[in-house]
């Protein structure tokens, strides 16, 4: 084989993910199983629960991955999975199956960081020379980067209490979508985004907290807060118990849409200046790239799309399915970092790991 090729196993939260992926960046196999439905059921994932489902289901997820590429396993270059951050029990799972592999087929190891797979996913569809600024904001993660090179990363900003991702499900818990007829299947930020379109944002008049800060940190649990009361007092107003649906639900769902993405754009445009002031980035045609679940929020995405408009930057998301969790880009990072030969382990006593 010409090309490198990488096997990327991830299982940091509840996706149990595989994928092969070469050097040009074709996806040759990739197998995915979400647990989401069952999580949905019990309101939120209960990591002994997530790691059992990941133990079920690896070797065969792993197998798939392989089978749709149609190489043999001997011709891989490395293997790649994601050992941090996540949740310990899930990532156990996919880091002592990846060791074992690595034994039996012995190959370089990649660990890598899930957060650094995320915001290198763009260079797999997209011609992106460094540095560009990433906006990751998900279920589980918010941060503002600037990424110089493949394992060069200046982290500008971040949560200080919850994701917006976590914070949108809380509040759509609150409001009980799981019952409304039209979004009982999706995420609880789907379910908002959905609501949203049929409400009134202008309705309720809120100043969310921390927009003044002189830094690119984010809060959202104020926000969650301040929603929290709404809610409590529309359900007196309309003289419903909690667990029904409110009549003005699709107006707190634009509300807090419309809040979460002016929060996101401020503290993103104190970075893009930030960067811009010191030279980090360039004048014109800077890059943001913004990824993770919430970057597929359309009216979150085209708020930013104004905040690069207007601030001479390009925004990129990569395609839906490489911002949410995914195989590919792990095995995509696994190649990057085989082409500027960082992090590569070939020894496997390198690798110090105690299984749980
Ligand atoms: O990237 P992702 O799958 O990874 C995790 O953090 O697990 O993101 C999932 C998160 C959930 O919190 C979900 O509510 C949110 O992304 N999300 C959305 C949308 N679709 C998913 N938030 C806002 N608008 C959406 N359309």
């Amino acid at each position: 084989f010409l090309h490198k090729i990488v096997l990327g196993i991830e299982t940091s939260c509840d996706d149990t993910a595989a994928a092969v992926v070469d050097e040009t960046g074709n996806v040759l196999g990739e197998a995915i199983h979400s647990q989401t439905e069952v999580h949905l059921k019990t309101g939120g994932i209960i990591p002994p629960v997530a790691q059992q489902l990941h133990r079920e289901n690896i070797q065969r997820i792993v197998q798939e991955a392989l089978s749709a590429s149609s190489i043999s396993p001997s011709d891989l270059s490395a293997i790649a999975t994601t050992i941090k951050p996540g949740l310990a029990l899930s990532l156990g799972v996919g880091l002592s199956f990846s060791l074992q592999l690595v034994g039996q087929l012995k190959k370089p190891f990649i660990p890598i960081h899930h957060m650094e797979a995320h915001a290198l996913t763009i260079r797999l569809t997209n011609k992106v020379e460094f540095p560009f600024l990433v906006l990751l904001i998900s279920g589980g993660h918010c941060l503002l980067a600037l990424v110089q090179g493949v394992s060069d990363f200046l982290l500008l900003g971040k949560s200080l209490d919850i994701a917006p991702g976590d914070m949108l499900d809380k509040v759509a818990r609150r409001l009980s979508l799981i019952k409304h007829p039209e979004c009982s299947t999706m995420s609880g930020g789907k379910a908002i985004e959905h609501l949203a379109k049929q409400g009134n944002r202008f309705h309720f008049d809120i100043t969310p907290p921390l927009q003044r800060a002189k830094n690119c940190d984010f809060s959202f649990t104020g926000l969650q807060h301040l929603i929290n009361k709404i809610i409590i007092q529309k359900e007196k107003e309309e003289g419903i118990e909690q667990g029904q649906i409110l009549s003005s639900a699709a107006d707190i769902a634009a509300t807090v849409q419309h809040t979460t993405a002016c929060l996101i754009v401020k503290r993103t445009h104190r970075a893009i200046l930030f960067c811009k002031q010191r030279d980090l980035l360039p004048q014109n045609n800077a890059v943001l790239v913004a990824s993770g679940g919430v970057a597929s929020n359309f009216y979150i995405r085209r708020a930013l799309e104004i905040l690069t408009n207007a601030t001479q930057c390009t925004l990129m998301c990569p395609p839906p399915r490489l911002c949410t969790d995914n195989g590919i880009m792990i095995a995509w990072n696994g190649i990057e970092r085989l082409r500027a030969g960082v992090g590569i382990l070939h020894d496997i006593e390198d690798i110090r790991y105690e299984p749980k």
